[in-house]
């Protein structure tokens, strides 16, 4: 059976309509619509507009209302004229598509890949009398559309100061959103304000209009060119604007081009909006590395957390934590309880402080990535890992200084290759525009984490790891938009706040950052947020604002095929009973549903283990007592499952009893319901075990 085995025959039809043809209605400024579509069941519609002076824009609405309001399409360049007006149609095509694929990790097993697309041309006429086609693909909880820029006589390659892409977000609401373009990258916490006081904020941006519905904004397939973020302009009127680049143009590259699809996820309620994130996946190109069996979805410890508790250090010296003997403990917990791999960070040379005294953070000149410090015996640890069934996850800390890292990228992979290492977690710690790049002029370039650059790099590391069957885990990385359909290798990343934050950040996580990121973040892609930290402790013992149900809900909540058990062993094996649970939730899903869902108060995940009649519930809510009660009719309806409960005890709080924890089994059926109570700060996670009968 091939990977990508098609479930449904894909359903093609192009038909082409010459521009005469079109019957012309009118749109409320005034515009013409030039071309229409529908979803395949006709729930979302577009309208693609044409001004009098020949502007391009583009109307959605849904269910009739409108959802995005005549928004202008266009492009800024450095070295050419705008492509703005002057636009006349010049022919539009249709076709339909229907097709299931497969997942060959993920959160179902199979998507439906289902829309109809409307892909519009517009020559201009005057200036290079260039053309610009704008494809919309129409699904029924969301639409993508993007740019496709043909070669001219006079237009070989585009130097694009800017997109010019708008998003008039039709009714007003609330937007949960994080700032774009300062200094600490990705990673903030989200703020929720009306629609129409947000700033610059990163992809995906999420919004509840007044009357209820779901919206967020990202893009798909980030290929070759500089990430989006989102302007408001005025009122609720959204501009795209790029990363910049040190060398102008933020994106520079030969044409023809066809841009990133710009997506608006649409859906009736919480749990839909992250349904419809499966639009992500459905707008990138199907696998390109064929069999990627060998990465298998696991769990994995690690010399991680006692770094950030500071009770070890990275770099060399008396406190080092990447040594020999520290890194068998590590395997041999991991052999003993069952997990499938061990990172270990600060293994190799370069972690030492620069003269400066700035710290390997803002250096990154010295790393090797071959050259493991003295006290750590590479090849010996590898080949104990492998002896007793546990893979190592290596690691590529950059400092953000990929000139560096590139001239060592393909030596420091055949390393991993050579000693049977099949994961790799990069890194790229430098504060947001401090990315060090070898420019074409042979010198340093200071670059963006988001820009083209960046977007660049990490697809090398990702098809050089492939060809040596490496998994990649970035932290401190590009956005995700799906490329992990394309490129299955590359299976988690960081991309906001994660666990290490109720380390030493300050502040901490609050208790409703899950529930704001399962909205936001997580519509873009898996997390490494390393969850698990049954201490509930940071370091110098502070506590962390979370109860202990909550810690074993993140395993289903927050989404990874790569999972860590992020706390120190010693605290697993004081708390047998909850890491029980640890140890026996799954990584790798059949199906995924949301149970019940409110954007940063709660959510309730039904999760099924792949390959097995195993289900999951992991639920979270924010730093009030939120309830649920949900129908278990998940359920296989002929089987009676045991459910293994870890619920907050009656008495549980964040702030003032975070580890009184229920647990206890009942019998249930498809035909029952679950009802619970979240504490504040808290969660709640079930296995549900498949009986004979
Ligand atoms: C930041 C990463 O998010 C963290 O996981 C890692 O331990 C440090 N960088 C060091 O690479
Ligand atoms: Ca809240």
């Amino acid at each position: 059976m091939t990977l990508f085995r098609l479930l449904a025959a894909a359903v093609l039809c192009l038909i082409a309509i010459p521009a005469a043809a079109q019957t012309v209605a009118q749109a409320p400024s005034g515009s013409q619509i030039v071309a229409t579509a529908d979803s395949p069941s006709k729930v979302i519609h577009v309208d693609v507009t044409l001004s009098p002076e020949g502007r391009v824009g583009y109307i959605v609405s849904r269910q009739g209302k409108p959802v995005i309001a005549e928004s202008r399409l266009g492009f800024l360049f450095t070295d050419a004229p705008q492509m703005l007006r002057n636009f006349k149609l010049a022919g539009q095509a249709t076709r339909s598509f229907d097709q299931t694929w497969e997942e060959p990790w993920g959160e179902y097993r199979t998507i439906r890949d289902r829309y109809n697309e409307l892909a519009v041309s517009f020559d201009e006429t005057k200036w290079l009398k260039r053309r610009m086609t704008v494809v919309f693909r129409l699904f029924d909880d969301g639409i993508g559309f993007r740019y496709e820029l043909p070669r001219a006589p006079d237009f070989t390659h585009a130097n694009i100061a800017d997109e010019l892409t708008e998003f008039n977000v039709a009714e007003p609401g609330t937007a949960w959103w994080d700032e774009a373009l300062e200094w600490n990258r990705a990673e903030y916490l989200y703020r929720r304000t009306p629609i129409d006081e947000v700033g610059v904020a990163q992809t995906p941006i999420t919004f509840r209009t007044d009357s209820g519905l779901h919206l967020s904004i990202h893009e798909a397939a980030l290929v070759d060119y500089s990430g989006m973020d989102l302007r408001r302009v005025h009122d609720n009127v959204f501009k795209a604007m790029l990363m910049p680049s040190s060398t102008g143009p933020k994106v520079s590259r030969g044409l023809p081009l066809a841009t990133p699809w710009r997506v608006i996820m649409i859906a009736p309620d919480a749990p839909g909006l992250y349904k419809s994130a499966q639009i992500i996946l459905n707008l990138n190109e199907p696998n390109k590395l064929g069999d990627v069996s060998w990465f298998k979805p696991m769990k994995y410890v690690g010399i991680w957390w006692e770094m950030h508790l500071d009770k070890s250090t990275w770099n060399s010296g008396p406190k080092h934590g990447a040594t020999t003997a520290n890194a068998k403990r590590y395997i041999d917990f991991a052999a003993k309880n069952g997990f499938g791999g061990v990172l270990v960070e600060g293994w190799n040379k370069g972690w030492d402080d620069d003269p400066d005294g700035n710290g390997w953070f803002a250096w990154g000149k010295d790393f090797s990535f071959t050259q493991p410090y003295p006290d750590f015996d590479l090849p010996a640890v590898a080949a104990y890992a492998h002896k007793k069934g546990v893979g190592l996850i290596g690691h590529h800390e950059t400092a953000g200084n990929i000139a560096n890292y590139e001239k060592q990228l393909i030596p420091a992979l055949e390393l991993y290759r050579r000693l049977g290492i099949h994961a790799v977690k990069t890194g790229y710690v430098a504060d947001a525009g401090g990315i060090q790049a070898l420019g074409a002029d042979g010198k340093i370039h200071f670059e963006w984490h988001q820009g083209q650059v960046m977007v660049d790099h990490h697809l090398k590391v990702i098809t050089e790891a492939a060809k040596r069957q490496i998994a990649v885990d970035a932290h401190e990385p590009v956005k995700d938009t799906g490329l992990r359909r394309t490129y299955p290798n590359w299976v988690s990343r960081e991309g906001q706040r994660g666990m290490e934050y109720n380390a030493w950040g300050e502040p901490k996580n609050p208790p409703e950052h899950e529930a704001n990121l399962v909205f936001t973040r997580m519509l873009s892609g898996p997390m490494d947020f390393t969850p698990g930290i049954v201490s509930l402790k940071g370091k110098d013992d502070t506590p962390i604002l979370s109860t202990l149900a909550k810690q074993l809900a993140l395993y289903v909540v927050i989404y990874s095929p790569i999972q860590m058990a992020a706390d120190l062993p010693e605290n697993y094996e004081a708390n047998p009973k909850t890491f029980k649970f640890i140890k026996e939730v799954a990584v790798d899903w059949d199906d995924t549903r949301m149970l019940a869902g409110e954007v940063g108060d709660l959510a309730v995940f039904a999760r099924k283990q792949r390959g097995a009649p195993t289900w999951f519930l992991g639920a979270v809510g924010d730093e009030q007592e939120r309830h649920f009660d949900v129908a278990l009719d998940f359920l296989d309806p002929g089987r009676r499952y045991r459910a293994e409960i870890y619920r907050d005890g009656a008495d549980a709080d964040y702030r003032t009893n975070p580890r009184a924890i229920v647990i206890e089994q009942r019998i249930v059926t498809a035909r029952d319901r679950m009802a619970m109570r979240i504490a504040p700060g808290g969660g709640a996670a079930v296995r549900f075990v498949a009986l004979d009968n």
